[in-house]
């Protein structure tokens, strides 16, 4: 589903990323993990190519990222759901407002389906009409992973899904995401904080001076 060859990227003087290879099957969650400054948020964003590989190739799909045009770049996106580290929530929308922003579907009927089943899932039909801004620090993350899964993404892609959240409601947050993998989505989720996958039987990959080693 997801495949690095060889993937070198750099800024400027900086080699973040050096000659990466990786695949990761459809219906996996894996682990990208590694120290703050390691490169987790770079690779993820060189798979919504909101960054680009100096070498190298990467696959989504069947889209060989090298080859897509720039015009082809919505359509790569409408497969994933990103869990963004800052959220990216827009304060002077709602909650529903924001989650229905993700969807490009055609009536209005539809859409209001799409939102109120995104936000069910994650525990906060409830809140619909409420501004982020009045939301807890975990509420607001929910709201992050509703706007992700409310297309039906075939792949999730989160970025420190458990920052500022306490230990408590971190753990909430991972057996959502964990739900929304078992029910088929292919999930990465880029991570220093060794507690989301201390137990895990998953594949984790750890970044180490722009290395990936296979951890276990
Ligand atoms: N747009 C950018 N321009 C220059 N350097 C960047 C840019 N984005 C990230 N970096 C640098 O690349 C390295 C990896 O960053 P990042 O991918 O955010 O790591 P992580 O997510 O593991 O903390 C860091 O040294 C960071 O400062
Ligand atoms: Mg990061």
């Amino acid at each position: 589903m997801i495949k690095f060859e060889n993937v070198v990227k750099r800024y400027d003087t900086l080699t973040v990323l050096r000659q990466i290879t990786f695949e990761i099957k459809k219906g996996e969650m894996v682990f990208i993990t590694g120290p703050t400054g390691s490169g987790k948020t770079t690779l993820l964003k060189l798979i919504y190519m909101a960054e680009f590989p100096d070498e190298g190739e990467i696959t989504v799909g069947d889209l060989r990222l090298s080859t897509l045009k720039h015009s082809q770049v919505p359509y790569l996106r409408r497969k994933m759901g990103i869990i963004f580290q800052d959220f990216k929530l827009i304060n002077n929308l709602t909650v529903f407002e924001n989650v229905a922003l993700s969807l490009r579907i055609r009536y209005e009927k539809d859409i209001k389906n799409r939102v109120y089943d995104a936000l069910k899932r994650v525990h906060l039909r409830h809140k619909a009409d409420f501004y982020p801004p009045s939301l807890s620090g975990g509420e607001q993350q929910r709201v992050v992973i509703a706007r992700a899964i409310a297309s039906n993404p075939e792949i999730i892609l989160a970025d420190e899904p458990t920052a500022n959240l306490d230990p408590n409601t971190a753990t909430a947050i991972m057996q959502l995401i964990t739900e929304i993998n078992i029910e088929g989505t292919t999930t990465i989720i880029a991570t220093h904080y060794r507690e989301l996958f201390r137990n895990t039987w998953r594949r984790v990959l750890r970044l180490d001076e722009g290395n990936l080693v296979e951890k276990g």
